[in-house]
């Protein structure tokens, strides 16, 4: 029995086979729509979300499987104080994998320990967000055909943004990546991710400013920045309009570099650059739909070639 805890969990080749399942789904839904028959999925979301449980949701509806689960911690036992070690082996007898969200970093792994049926961390805290970066990969590899080669650049809130930790840990196995990390000071990336590119010999850059940074870019990751994770209300209002992308930083983009967002967005990408087709923060919403397809037919072990 496998979980899925962070990326590196899957190496690339087992990745390469998931985006291929990933692509066929796209082409054949019919051909996956009964898989999981007689199957459940549990969504155990302890912090809030609309992406990642409804697009589980949605996944394991579309091949045929049934869903069941909680939102909010406050509607689930979790109130009463039963911890996550026994809410699993509950789920365990209830469901065939669990998707989980917590807003402490490790309970999904710590429930991985105690449970009988596979975990997927579907967001802890700042750390990884592991299901987000399959998104953001599959929208890579089927818009540009690859996933190496590129100088992307991430901004925003480097230092809470989980989605942004999971995808340097995943792009950093693929051959020549350049990072530019574009934050305000108070946000930078945290210093054992670059300490890890450093030992690895990846190259990477720090800056404040994303103007000056537009043109040498292939992929631009934007993220919001974390209300949630801020000790106090004053920091966020301060730092949390830092960037807002807008048709004029656009103009100075490479007229085929993708503009990426694990979203929700707030205010740091203005409605005015949707309709710009390099932005395809929409696409990748649906290419998170096919992948969690995908994950669930492999963490379950679904013969896909009998269907
Ligand atoms: N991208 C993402 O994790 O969105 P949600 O918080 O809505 O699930």
């Amino acid at each position: 029995m496998r979980h899925l805890m962070s990326p590196l969990d899957f190496s690339v080749d087992e990745l390469e086979k998931l985006f291929d399942l990933a692509n066929d789904i796209e082409k054949n839904r019919e051909k996956y729509s009964h898989a999981c028959n007689g199957k459940k999925l549990a969504t155990c979301f302890y912090e809030p979300s609309t992406r990642t449980r409804l697009s589980f949701e949605s996944a394991m509806l579309s091949l045929g499987g049934s869903v069941l689960g909680f939102s909010d911690a406050n509607s689930s036992s979790a109130a009463k104080g039963e911890s996550v070690s026994d809410t699993i082996r509950m789920i365990s007898c209830y469901a065939d994998i669990c998707a989980m969200r917590h807003p402490k970093e490790g309970a999904p792994m710590v429930a991985s320990t105690h449970s009988r049926i596979p975990v997927i961390n579907a967001g802890d805290g700042g750390h990884q967000h592991p299901t987000q970066t399959l998104t953001d990969l599959l929208t890579i590899r089927s818009l540009k055909g690859r996933l190496n080669n590129f100088t992307i650049g991430l901004c925003g809130d480097l230092k809470f943004g989980r989605t942004v930790h999971s995808l340097i840990n995943a792009l950093s196995r693929y051959d020549n990546i350049t990072f530019i990390f574009v934050s305000p000071e108070e946000l930078r990336i945290p210093e054992y991710i670059t300490d890890n590119l450093k030992e690895q010999n990846i190259p990477y850059k720090e800056v404040i400013s994303l103007e000056e940074v537009m043109p040498e870019l292939d992929l631009l990751y934007m993220t919001r920045v974390q209300r949630e994770r801020f000790f106090n209300e004053e920091d966020y209002v301060r730092l949390k309009d830092f960037y807002i992308l807008n048709k004029e930083k656009m103009s100075l983009a490479k007229p085929d570099m993708l503009v990426l967002h694990p979203l929700p967005r707030v205010n740091e990408i203005s409605v005015e650059v949707d309709d710009d087709e390099r932005a395809v923060y929409f696409k990748q919403v649906q290419y998170g739909v096919y992948v969690r397809m995908a994950l669930i037919l492999t963490l379950l072990e679904i013969d896909v070639n009998s269907l």
